[in-house]
């Protein structure tokens, strides 16, 4: 069977800055918050690799981009690291205008349309010791350093994001530890989300305000539906809950202009609603997005609060459930598989999202010790890779028969690249990087079949 995708569909894979450049501490750039958590607790860290190499994609850019044309993707995301470009938030790096500019022309040389994002869970160590995203202060920072991509590389760049996934730096950093800080008080989580969404709007309203010929501005969200134990109310209600803090947090906020009311009213409930100040509502209102990232992995399990967990993360309003029939999970990572859930989100973003545009941002598979797969050329047989995206390219591909307004699809990740404390356990890439041997790149078996199928624009099941 074959199906054939929407004419000009973008064919492409998703990094950040910080988890491929490497050259952490170089020409200029000052350290992030991965930069100087890695220096203060390296034990923490998969291996103990940080991420002053990472990829290496500072040096290599350009032969990375000759394997994303050699692939024939014609679409890639990357960020920009903020700590490179503006090291002390004021000064513009020259070394840094140059390296962007260099990579970016050198992608549209090769075909090849950048997506750049603003901020992937980098925040400057200089601005984290005022108090990072729950100092009001970092609402305008963040806003001049956006003010300054804009116009330093808005004439390569039209397509922008703001933040990815910025539930997961709050999360992470503000619910547990896998991110800097590592506090867990739900209260300045709450804080940190507000500022992070003004954050968001202040860009955005930069955006307009430099006025990007055929410019677009986005945000890309990890939507994760949440799916309930079973019918019973009280399961229902965990499922709406997670809902709620999950997926319309942002995605109301985002492109609708508003928050949610219901999470306004939990929030005056438990004493938790953040310090705005006057004038921030007219700012989400004027300042929405033209189109979605949508980063899709697997769902959320929910069921009614366990009493023994309340109050849980968050206020307690529903509880992660485990065992659902019919459970399929990855074995090399342990994530679940649901092909099911990118179908659901692109039809939620079409019925109450007024079908505004959207991509898949990210979706792809984490494999460890992946060198367990190589074949006696060395070359990794990722045949469960290009299954993996098969499956969901079929759900996607139906979403879009039924009216989504989906314009791309971008596998995390072209390289293995380095993520956060897990370093390089878990693979993603099209092409496996070594790094025992100088960062060498070497296409995997799904680079072939994915460059067939950006191609052709076709995919055969
Ligand atoms: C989400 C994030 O955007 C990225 O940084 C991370 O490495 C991947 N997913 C894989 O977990």
């Amino acid at each position: 069977m074959e199906k054939q995708f929407p004419k000009g569909f973008l064919w492409g894979a998703a990094a950040s800055a910080p988890q491929t450049e490497g050259a952490a501490l170089i020409d200029g750039k000052s350290p992030s918050t991965w930069d100087k958590w890695f220096e203060l607790e390296p034990e923490l860290f998969y291996n103990g690799v940080g991420p002053e190499h990472t990829s290496n994609t500072y040096h290599m850019y350009k032969e990375d981009v000759h394997l994303m044309k050699e692939m024939s993707l014609n679409s890639y995301r990357t960020s920009i690291a903020w700590t490179r470009l503006l090291p002390d938030g004021e000064t513009v790096n020259p070394k840094a205008v140059e390296f962007y500019r260099n990579y970016f022309n050198e992608m549209v040389a090769n075909g090849v349309e950048p997506i750049i994002n603003l901020f992937h869970f980098d925040m400057p160590w200089w601005l984290m010791e005022k108090g990072g995203w729950e100092a009001r202060e970092s609402v305008d920072k963040f806003a001049y350093y956006a003010k300054v991509a804009f116009e330093q590389f808005g004439d390569i760049v039209k397509k922008w994001a703001t933040f990815n996934e910025p539930l997961v730096h709050i999360e992470c950093g503000y619910m547990g530890d896998a991110h800097y800080p590592k506090v867990h008080d739900f209260k300045r989580a709450i804080q940190v989300a507000y500022h992070t969404l003004l954050a968001h709007a202040k860009a955005v309203e930069a955006f307009k305000e430099v006025g990007i010929e055929d410019g677009e501005i986005g945000i890309i969200l990890n939507l994760s539906p949440a799916y309930a134990k079973s019918e019973e109310e009280a399961d229902q209600a965990a499922a709406f809950h997670a809902d709620l803090f999950y997926i319309r947090s942002f995605l109301d906020t985002v492109v609708k202009g508003y928050f949610p009311e219901e999470l306004i009213a939990i929030l005056k409930e438990h004493q938790l609603t953040p310090v705005v100040e006057e004038g921030d509502r007219q700012i989400f209102e004027d300042n929405t997005v033209d189109f979605l990232g949508v980063n899709y992995y697997q769902p959320l399990r929910v069921q009614a609060p366990l009493p023994q967990e309340f109050p849980a993360k968050g206020v307690g309003y529903f509880s992660r459930y485990y065992d659902w029939p019919d459970k399929v999970i990855n074995p090399h990572r342990g994530w679940e598989i649901y092909e099911q859930g990118i179908y659901d989100i692109a039809m939620r973003v079409k019925e109450d999202y007024h079908n505004i545009k959207w991509f898949i941002s990210e979706n792809g598979m984490g494999v460890s010790e992946e060198e367990r797969f190589f074949d006696e050329n060395g070359q990794v047989q990722d045949d469960y890779r290009i299954e993996f995206v098969t499956n969901h390219l079929t759900k996607l591909h139906q979403a879009i028969e039924d009216g989504s307004n989906c314009f791309g699809y971008h596998m995390w990740t072209f390289l293995d690249c380095w993520s956060w404390l897990n370093a390089y356990k878990n693979r993603y890439g099209y092409y496996r990087v070594d790094l025992d041997d100088a960062f060498k790149r070497t296409a995997k078996k799904s680079s072939h079949w994915m460059k067939e199928l950006s191609e052709t624009n076709r995919l055969v099941i």
